[in-house]
C-alpha cells in the first residue's frame, strides 16, 4: 500500500480539497483506494456525505488492537472507501504522547489495511506536532499545497528545514501551486521564481476557481459535476505527475528510500 499524504503546516491551502480529488482519481485509476479523513473538522467526510463519526474515536484508533474494518465507510464511488473523521482527533496529540512509542503509533494502526487497498491518501489536519511526525514516519510522499505567496513559501522551508533536521530524509516531498489567479502579480512572481530555479516543485498547478470551490455544495469530487472541465483537467495531470515522480523516484532507489528532499530558497 502506497501512502499519500496531503500535509502542510498552514490551514486553508487545499488539503482536504486535493485529497479528495486525487482518491477520486486512484480509485478510478482502478487502485484499490482508501482515503483518510485525519482532520476533526471532518471536512473530507463531509465531501462523500458521511458521517464524520469512528466508534470509539481516537481512544479506539489507538488501542492494542483496534477494529479498523468496521469503521470504514463506503463512498459510492467504485474502488474508493472512507476511514471517516472523529471529533475526538482533536485529544489525538495529547492522545499519541501517552503512546509507548508516540511516533509509529499511526503506522501500527495501519497494518491490518495493507493487503486490502493499493493506494491510501491521508488528508492531514494543519500543524507540525505529533499527528504530523507519524504522518512523515508513515508516508511514502508528502504531497503539499502551496498558495503562491512568500509566507507560504516560507512555511513550505521551515517544513523541509525540520525534516532534514530529524533525518526524515526517506520521506518524498512533492510541493505544488494551489489556487493560482494569473491575474495576481504576487503569484505570477512566486511561481516564475520558483519554477526557473526549483524542479523539485511539480510543474502540474490547480487553479483558484469557482468551480472548484462548488464541491462544498455538490459535496462531490470535481469529475462528479464538471468531468470535462479544465480544473478537472489540472487535477488528472496533477494525478499523473505524482504518479510519474512517484515511479521514478522508486526505480532510482530501490525502495524508495534515501532521496533527500530539496530546500528551496525563500
Ligand atoms: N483551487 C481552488 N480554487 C478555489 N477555491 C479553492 C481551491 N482549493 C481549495 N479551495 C477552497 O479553499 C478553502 C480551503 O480549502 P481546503 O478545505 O481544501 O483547505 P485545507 O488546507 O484542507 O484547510 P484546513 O487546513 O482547514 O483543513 C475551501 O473553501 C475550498 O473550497
Ligand atoms: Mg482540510
Amino acid at each position: 500500500m502506497k501512502i499519500f499524504s496531503l500535509y502542510n503546516i498552514k490551514g486553508g491551502v487545499g488539503k482536504t480539497t486535493t485529497a479528495v480529488n486525487l482518491a477520486y482519481l486512484s480509485a478510478q485509476d482502478g487502485a484499490r483506494t482508501l482515503i483518510w479523513d485525519l482532520d476533526p473538522q471532518g471536512s473530507t467526510s463531509f465531501y462523500f456525505c458521511v458521517k464524520p463519526e469512528v466508534k470509539g474515536g481516537t481512544k479506539e484508533l489507538l488501542s492494542n488492537h483496534p477494529d479498523i474494518k468496521p469503521m470504514l465507510r463506503m463512498t459510492g464511488f467504485p474502488n474508493l472507501d472512507l476511514l471517516p473523521a472523529d471529533i475526538s482527533y482533536r485529544h489525538m496529540e495529547s492522545e499519541l504522547e501517552d503512546q509507548s512509542k508516540p511516533m509509529l503509533a499511526l503506522q501500527k494502526l495501519l497494518k491490518p489495511l495493507q493487503k486490502h487497498y493499493d493506494h491510501l491518501i491521508i488528508d492531514c489536519p494543519p500543524g507540525i506536532g505529533l499527528v504530523a511526525e507519524n504522518i512523515f514516519q508513515l508516508s511514502n510522499t508528502l504531497v503539499v499545497p502551496l498558495i503562491p505567496t512568500p509566507l507560504s513559501l516560507r512555511a513550505y522551508n521551515r517544513l523541509v528545514q525540520f525534516l532534514v533536521k530529524r533525518r526524515s530524509n526517506r520521506l518524498h516531498v512533492l510541493p505544488f501551486f494551489n489556487m493560482i489567479n494569473e491575474h495576481k502579480p504576487i503569484h505570477r512572481a512566486v511561481t516564475r521564481n520558483v519554477f526557473s530555479g526549483h524542479p523539485i516543485f511539480m510543474q502540474s498547478i490547480i487553479p483558484e476557481s469557482n468551480l472548484i470551490e462548488a464541491m462544498g455544495i455538490k459535496r462531490a469530487p470535481i469529475f462528479s459535476y464538471a468531468r470535462e472541465s479544465q480544473e478537472a483537467t489540472a487535477y488528472r495531470n496533477l494525478w499523473n505527475e505524482i504518479k510519474q515522480r512517484e515511479a521514478r523516484r522508486t526505480a532510482a532507489t530501490g525502495k524508495g528510500k534515501d532521496l533527500k528532499t530539496e530546500p528551496t530558497a525563500s
